[in-house]
């Protein structure tokens, strides 16, 4: 019997201080209604706390997730970790989270697919899951961007916040349910454009490479902004002829959240009305890998089972794609 892997719980966490446009302006010549109007972000949560990293918001995440499902760390026998933000180089932020939280008979290691993060581990998570190889595995995206956001940079720092979601992710025998099929692509076109150039092996740290700021992200807003927008439409509107979907078969499409005027892009080029657009940017920003889970866990009492979802994202490397999903449960009380 072939099986499809489902999400059968999410449960989010995002850090109690927020930054808001209006507190950004005093800190650099940036405005509300600039923000508002190119990006679309009003506030975003921030870790403020030193010695903490992405590693704090996702145990939360993953023992919020654990109560919530009724189920027990040892059951758990693979955790996945999708994040640009690792606690450190290594090891894998995946063994730090399994040890924070008990999960003592798992393996697991970390996937770094820059925005496209969730739906990468959401296809590995799959794979793993539809041989039969896991039966219990937990998926958390998570990251502290502002560790690596440069609060000079007024064409970078309104964009990120920091975020952390976990989902469980089980075997089903239902094949209509669950991850259907994915459009996933990689090119190295984007690392001039978008990337963290120092602490590799290439640029490790120096006593230059901080006085250059080159530990922050850099982005070149404009040429992202273009392979995004057409990238992201290109294969969502692909997927749709793949599987013979028109705008009313789709529930929802549920996109990584980096600008409002590329979700609305891509949108339009998929024929779907605002309504079916999920959007909560607004109130966290960018999270990278983490913004299209954040999404599923405000909106989780609006899906039903068999609801067509279409993730979208694109990221850093360049990566992008999207995935055809279809919701596995029914609002939970
Ligand atoms: O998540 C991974 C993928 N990332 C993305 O998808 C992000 C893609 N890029 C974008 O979303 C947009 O390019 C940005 C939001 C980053 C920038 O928006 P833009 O419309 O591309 O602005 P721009 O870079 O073309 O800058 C326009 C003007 C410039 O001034 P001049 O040269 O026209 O005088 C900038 O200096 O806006 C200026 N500017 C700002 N002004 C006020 C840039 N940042 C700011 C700011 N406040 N924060």
């Amino acid at each position: 019997m072939s099986k499809k892997a489902i999400i059968t719980g999410v449960e989010g966490y995002v850090p109690d201080y927020i930054l808001n446009n209006d507190e950004l302006s005093k800190m650099v010549d940036t405005s509300d209604e600039w923000i508002m109007t190119r990006i679309g972000v009003k506030e975003r949560h921030i870790l403020k706390e030193d010695g903490l990293g992405t590693s704090h918001l996702a145990e939360i995440a993953v023992k919020k997730l654990l109560e919530k499902t009724g189920t027990k760390p040892e059951e758990v026998d693979m955790l996945l970790c999708a994040t640009v933000t690792p606690d450190m180089m290594f090891p894998a932020t995946a063994n730090i989270i399994c040890d924070k939280v008990g999960i003592l008979n798992a393996w697991g290691y970390d996937i770094n697919a820059g925005c496209s993060g969730f739906i990468f581990s959401l296809e590995t998570a799959a794979s793993f899951i539809e041989s039969g190889r896991s039966k219990k595995m937990i998926l958390v995206t998570g990251e502290r961007m502002s560790a690596i956001t440069d609060y000079t940079d007024r064409t970078t720092c309104p964009l990120f916040g920091d975020a952390a979601v976990a989902m469980l992710i089980e075997p089903t025998e239902d094949e209509s349910l669950g991850l259907q099929d994915s459009i996933l692509h990689v090119d190295g076109i984007g690392r001039q454009y978008l990337y963290q150039k120092a602490g590799g092996s290439m640029y490790p740290a120096s006593e230059e490479s901080v006085k250059n700021r080159e530990h922050f992200i850099y982005q070149d807003g404009q040429t992202v902004f273009k392979y995004a927008v057409s990238r992201m439409a290109d294969v969502s509107v692909e997927l749709m002829d793949r599987h013979g979907l028109k705008a009313d078969d789709i529930a929802y499409l549920i996109p990584h959240q980096a600008n409002l005027r590329i979700i609305d892009a891509t949108g339009k080029r998929m024929g779907l009305s605002t309504d079916k657009i999920l959007i909560n940017i607004q109130k966290f920003g960018n999270t990278a890998g983490t913004s299209i889970p954040l999404v599923l866990w405000e909106f989780e009492k609006n899906f039903k089972k068999g609801d067509t979802l279409i993730f979208s994202a694109f990221g850093a490397g360049f990566t992008w794609g999207s995935v055809y999903y279809k919701w596995g449960y029914d609002p939970r009380p």
